[in-house]
């Protein structure tokens, strides 16, 4: 790229850049972020069956969860990802409404591109939305629900609304069931309200029997067995090590040769390093731990000596689950064994290794703290599994949600009907385009109950003149019943999701759209050379083998 400067080409960009500017730019930023809010729309709502997603290009996912679905998309253009971390920021924040809030973003843009059709600014868009999306959270809280968060009843009925558009929503009632108790088991109370950190119910998952076996486990499960056969497989009043150091002698990072001339001197060598692989068990043991749980590796020879002195061992445990255990148990994570003392050691009823299915886990037991909970997935095949936990991180969420923010809305479309219809009256207050520019955001919210509509086979047009019409009677919660295929009070249907969901995805679309409505100059760096095939195709990345 170049220009002209006082009769002198003056380069500012390399070679091979591109660069769009203007109407061209914010065209193929709008076009690009609508795409990617279509492709979800089938997948939305405890009706969209279709988990299979045909993306612009023609190429087909399947899965369930709308961050999921944009993961895997891998899109290229920069304003598609910005709706991608949309999806991300959703999930971050409350865990549900991913789908939504992509959907959002995308009719956001779609109506926004009619208005700068109609030649509106850009800048005007933006301070219509910002205006509209600032009354949108108020109009939300107002026609919110105040609930007990500790209400054990609304707590299951919202993590069963999250696990219905799952395919979990068969065990919906077990499994929110479970969910609640985990969460309410790690809450912590204080004088403001309820604090949770999700990261405390540990999720492990095992291909096996079916969705219908999962349970929830006191305490932590390691997907780990006991290192050496000779070890006790189950421990009573478990002092537990933690150790974030390996149990083995440091090898040289670069090669060593080592002349060795006859047997005496080999013998000397390895029992050198027997007697300081014994000194570490050593040290463990006089301690006074029974258990020793490794995040890195243990050498066969230490495992031998801890064998022998009933020590129970597990290695290479995950740093995150380590982490929950210096929670569970009290324990201190030891970096280094020179310094290991009984005071950090931590504390569990019963370490033990059970069978499940095929393999071998290990379950730590009866904490010291007992805010440590596992929910143990269980289904036929690996792909199921997986679904089976993206639905149950939604669940704990959305039960988070309720216990931090105890407000709830109901669902199936009806507060985005209600905020529809209160936003269309409120734009009656601006004039000219800032007007034009609000209502464009009110019907960007309707569109929700009619996807919701039109994946459950309903007709569309009918759906939104019904809705209309009960909102406006002051029905307050009419909404989609995708089972039912009609209008109906959704609080009647006990559909109910937290309010916390509804306020990050008004903020986290509208932020969205505003962004790429910005854009008017994308320029873009050449290409680099990917490791691929040569002359893969252009964007081949990860895909360059499959064609
Ligand atoms: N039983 C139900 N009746 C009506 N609507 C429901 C029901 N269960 C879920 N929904 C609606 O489905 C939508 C959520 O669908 P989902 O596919 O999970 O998308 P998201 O990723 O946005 O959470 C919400 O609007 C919710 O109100
Ligand atoms: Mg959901």
């Amino acid at each position: 790229m170049s220009a002209e400067f006082a009769g002198q080409q003056v380069i500012i960009l390399k070679e091979g850049t591109s660069r769009a500017t203007g109407r061209d730019a914010q065209h193929a930023s709008i076009a690009a972020a609508r795409v990617v809010g279509e492709s979800v729309k089938s997948s939305f709502g405890p009706k969209g069956m279709d988990k299979m997603l045909v993306d612009g290009f023609g190429d087909v996912t399947i899965t369930n969860d709308g961050a999921t679905i944009l993961d895997e998309m891998d899109v290229q253009h920069p304003a598609a990802k910005m709706l991608v971390e949309v999806a991300k920021a959703q999930d971050d924040e409350v865990g549900d409404g991913t789908t939504t809030a992509v959907i959002l973003t995308g009719e956001l843009l779609g109506k926004a591109e009619q208005l700068l059709e109609k030649d509106v600014h850009p800048t005007v868009i933006v301070d219509g939305y910002q205006i509209a999306a600032k009354k949108a959270l108020e109009i939300l809280e107002a026609i919110a629900i105040k609930v007990d968060p500790a209400d054990k009843v609304m707590l299951k009925k919202v993590a069963t609304v999250s696990l219905a558009t799952k395919m979990l929503a068969e065990y919906a009632d077990e499994v929110s069931d479970f969910c609640v108790r985990a969460i309410l088991e790690v809450a912590e109370k204080d004088a403001k309200g309820f604090k949770v950190d999700i990261d405390d119910v540990k999720v492990e998952k095992k291909p096996g029997e079916s969705l219908s076996n999962t349970r929830l486990i006191q305490g932590v499960l390691l997907d780990k067995e006991v290192v050496h056969p000779g070890m006790p497989k189950r421990i009573e009043n478990a002092k537990i090590v933690l150790l974030s150091c390996p149990l083995e002698v440091e090898k040289t990072e670069f090669d060593a040769k080592l002349n060795i001339k006859n047997p005496d001197q080999m013998k000397g060598f390895l029992d050198e390093e027997e007697k300081m692989l014994r000194e570490m068990v050593d040290k463990i043991v006089s301690a006074g731990a029974n258990v020793a749980i490794c995040e890195k590796g243990i050498d066969d020879v230490a495992q031998h000596f801890l064998a022998k002195k009933g020590v129970l061992a597990v290695r290479r445990v995950k740093q995150s689950d380590m982490e929950k255990l210096v929670k569970a148990t009290g324990a201190h994570m030891v970096t280094s064994l020179e310094d290991l003392g009984g005071k950090d050691l931590g504390n569990a009823q019963l370490v033990e290794e059970r069978k499940v299915s095929d393999d071998k886990m290990t379950f730590v037991e009866g904490c010291k703290n007992p805010k440590a909970v596992t929910v143990l997935i269980r289904g036929g095949t690996e792909r199921i599994v997986d679904e089976a936990e993206r639905a149950v991180h939604d669940a704990l969420c959305v039960i988070r949600d309720v216990m931090v923010n105890p407000k709830v809305v109901a669902g199936g479309g009806a507060p985005e009907a209600e905020v529809a219809k209160r936003l269309r009256a409120y734009a009656d207050k601006f004039s000219g385009r800032e007007q034009l520019a609000v209502q464009a955001f009110a019907e960007s919210f309707e569109l929700i109950p009619m996807v919701l509509a039109e994946n459950a086979g309903m007709d569309p047009i009918d759906t939104q003149v019904e809705l209309r019409t009960k909102h406006e009677q002051g029905v307050l919660w009419a909404g989609v019943d995708p089972f039912k295929g009609k209008v109906a009070d959704m609080a009647k249907q006990n559909v109910y999701e937290p309010l916390a969901v509804k306020l990050q995805l008004v903020k986290s679309a509208s932020e969205a759209a505003a962004m790429i409505l910005k854009i008017d100059d994308v320029i873009a760096a050449s290409k680099k050379e990917m490791k691929g095939p040569p002359n893969g195709p252009e964007d081949s990345g990860e895909d360059a083998g499959e064609y």
